[in-house]
């Protein structure tokens, strides 16, 4: 009895407020539910299709809090801290690799007003990404692709790539020496162009992936470094020389 009361009660009061909604500009409310589906249709499909090992137990490896969506990592605090409302302009053109559901890609286009493109080896990912750039009018600004790193060959030159905890993956998908990630990023860039690089946190205190960074001058000058993650990890500002 109670339990009908209040839904009767919330039906009436949307009927009633029925006139100042509007299909067109409340699109954000009114669609979030479809969204929600559609991205749980994805996970799911993942889960019976993906052969391959998965982040997260099936969830995204990011989260994207403004759209609820749930994830291991947030996508506005790395936004935040790695202090990319400074260093995008809107007339960049950015290259997300191993982007995940590349919302580190949607969400600075988002910001920014940058063009992003991002690449990553499940498809699954890419479509939540895909969904969430659709639903964040992002379409014309955004393209996100399946497709391996070794694969992809670019039809354009990027002022800017992010290369976020991708230079080796746990899924074993990715194994290269750590001198040829960086030369395949520096292939992407226009000279001058910027490269964000975040580390593992398992590089942390490895002198090996040190000396290589130490050893990468002739193709990137380091502009600056930080520890991110409670200094578990490291992100590394370069430019392409
Ligand atoms: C640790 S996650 C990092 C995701 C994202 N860059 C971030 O930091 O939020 C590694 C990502 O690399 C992708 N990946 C693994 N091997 C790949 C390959 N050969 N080509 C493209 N993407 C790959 C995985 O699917 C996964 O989304």
């Amino acid at each position: 009895m109670g339990i009908s009361f209040i839904i009767f009660s919330r039906r009436l009061v949307r009927f009633m407020n029925h006139h100042v909604t509007d299909s067109e500009s409340d699109w954000f409310v009114y669609e979030q539910k479809t969204l929600d589906k559609k991205i749980k249709a994805v996970l799911k499909d993942q889960v019976e299709k993906y052969g391959s090992y998965s982040y997260f137990y099936g969830h995204p490896y990011q989260s994207l809090g403004i759209l609820g969506v749930y994830g291991e990592r947030s996508t506005e605090e790395r936004f935040e801290c790695y202090e990319l409302r400074d260093i995008i302009k809107h007339d960049d053109r950015l290259l997300d690799i191993g982007c995940n559901c590349g919302f580190m890609a949607v969400y600075t286009a988002f910001r920014t007003g940058c063009r992003a493109n991002g690449i990553d080896i499940n498809p699954y990912m890419t479509r939540i990404g895909e969904l969430c750039a659709d639903y964040l009018r992002l379409s014309d600004r955004v393209n996100l692709e399946a497709i391996k790193i070794h694969d992809f060959k670019p039809d354009e030159i990027y002022t800017v790539v992010f290369s976020f905890a991708t230079h080796w993956t746990d899924d074993e998908n990715y194994r290269v020496p750590l001198r040829e990630h960086f030369e395949r990023l520096a292939g992407y860039l226009d000279n001058g162009g910027l490269l964000v690089f975040e580390s593992h946190a398992n590089d942390v205190g490895d002198e090996e992936f040190y000396a290589t960074i130490d050893s990468i001058g002739d193709i990137f000058s380091l502009q600056s470094k930080k520890d991110t993650d409670q200094a578990t990890r490291h992100l590394y500002l370069f430019r392409k020389v």
